[in-house]
């Protein structure tokens, strides 16, 4: 069989998917002159919190930017503690660290999310807030983070950078307590031609604080009636991403069928953990963001993949947060994700894969078990 090329992301074919409609809006914008927060913004704004289920969007300029501002206009003291997911990007850690607090790093569980259990033990007098990363598109055990949430007084800000559109028991993220970040990166589910990010929430106090400190604090007045910074969204982006909201539903299902097909073709391989499927528990409701499994001789897999065409990624530089001792953690505390990053990798998962990809690349990881 030849060798078919499966890269991890295919940046081109997020512009060529709809060139035509995409070079259309950008015409229209830019031939409007409308630049910076114009109606294309408000529009994607409104879009936005009507597909996360919330009263109220702010598009910012990135996802970053996203929680450290929601951070600051949450109340964060300096010497809080706020427990985070070491099984996150740095950018969760630094903009806890940006808002003046102390970043604690947990521990995750076999589905890769923040384990509550390790939450419980990470708690001190300091801490005041749980700060759980809906990562690669799924919700974590809300009920269980609330639960503790609620027993020591902690509020919940979550970094749904990678989890527009997932749901634990119906609701969306974003909706648990003080509000949730999205990042808009290209390669994310809902992505963007370079940076953008935005803020979904229920809380309006969260609400206008955020809309005020991404724009200089600076009311609809043109008044400043806080202290802000600039991290709104560029107005083209918005108005690219307003259109793409319009099919995003379409794109999950997609990520969805692709994850089940992954299932399907991988679930008697021994070595690998597969990450949950598709309908496998009711109270989840996956956007598969990431497919990312944990293997055997993980390394060994990830080179025959590229050698037969397969591109694969290991997340965050195969580095969870709380091993980068560089940064003052302490490289311990979290037993799983240490197990587990020795293990995981991700395989291609996303709307460019035609089902005949996603069997290639099946076929290929079995052949390497087979021929061990
Ligand atoms: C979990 C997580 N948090 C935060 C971010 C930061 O988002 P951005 O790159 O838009 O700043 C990302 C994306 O890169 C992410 O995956």
């Amino acid at each position: 069989m030849s060798i078919r090329k499966v890269p991890f992301f295919n940046y081109p074919f997020l512009f060529k998917s709809r060139q035509e409609k995409f070079t259309e809006i950008f015409t229209d914008v830019c031939s409007r002159g409308a630049y910076i927060l114009q109606k294309d913004c408000l529009e994607f704004e409104q879009g936005l919190a009507e597909f996360a289920g919330t009263k109220y969007a702010v598009g910012m300029a990135n996802g970053t930017d996203a929680i450290w501002i929601g951070l600051m206009a949450a109340g964060i003291q300096k010497d809080d503690e706020i427990i985070f997911a070491s099984h996150t990007y740095i950018a969760t850690a630094s903009s806890i660290v940006f808002a003046g607090a102390k970043p604690i790093p947990a521990d995750c569980g076999k589905d890769h999310m923040l384990d509550p259990e390790s939450v419980r033990k990470m708690i001190t007098k300091k801490t005041k807030m749980i700060l759980p990363t809906q990562v690669n598109g799924r919700c974590c055990d809300m009920d269980a983070l609330r639960e503790i949430a609620n027993e020591y007084g902690l509020s919940i800000f979550e970094d749904a950078a990678q989890g527009l559109g997932a749901k634990f028991k119906g609701e969306g993220v974003g909706t648990f307590d003080l509000g949730g970040t999205i990042s808009f990166y290209p390669a994310k589910n809902l992505g963007s031609f370079g940076d953008a990010g935005g803020f979904v929430t229920n809380n309006e106090e969260m609400y206008e604080k955020v809309k005020l400190m991404r724009d200089h604090g600076r009311n609809d007045d043109g008044e400043f009636v806080m202290w802000g910074f600039n991290s709104r969204i560029d107005n083209l982006q918005a108005a690219i991403l307003n259109y793409k909201l319009t099919y995003y539903q379409e794109e999950i299902e997609r990520r969805r069928e692709i994850a089940t097909l992954y299932q399907n073709l991988l679930s008697g391989i021994s070595e690998l953990h597969l990450p949950p499927a598709p309908n496998s528990d009711s109270r989840y409701y996956d956007v598969y963001q990431n497919y990312e499994l944990e293997a055997e001789n993980r390394d060994g897999l990830k080179k025959y993949l590229a050698d037969n065409g397969v591109g694969t990624l290991i997340q965050w530089s195969g580095q969870p947060v709380h091993g980068i001792t560089s940064l003052g953690f302490s490289g311990t505390g979290c037993p799983y994700t240490d197990k587990m990053f020795e293990k995981c990798l991700m395989i291609p998962m996303n709307t460019s894969l035609s089902n005949e990809d996603v069997a290639y690349v099946a076929e290929k990881i079995s052949n390497f078990y087979k021929n061990k």
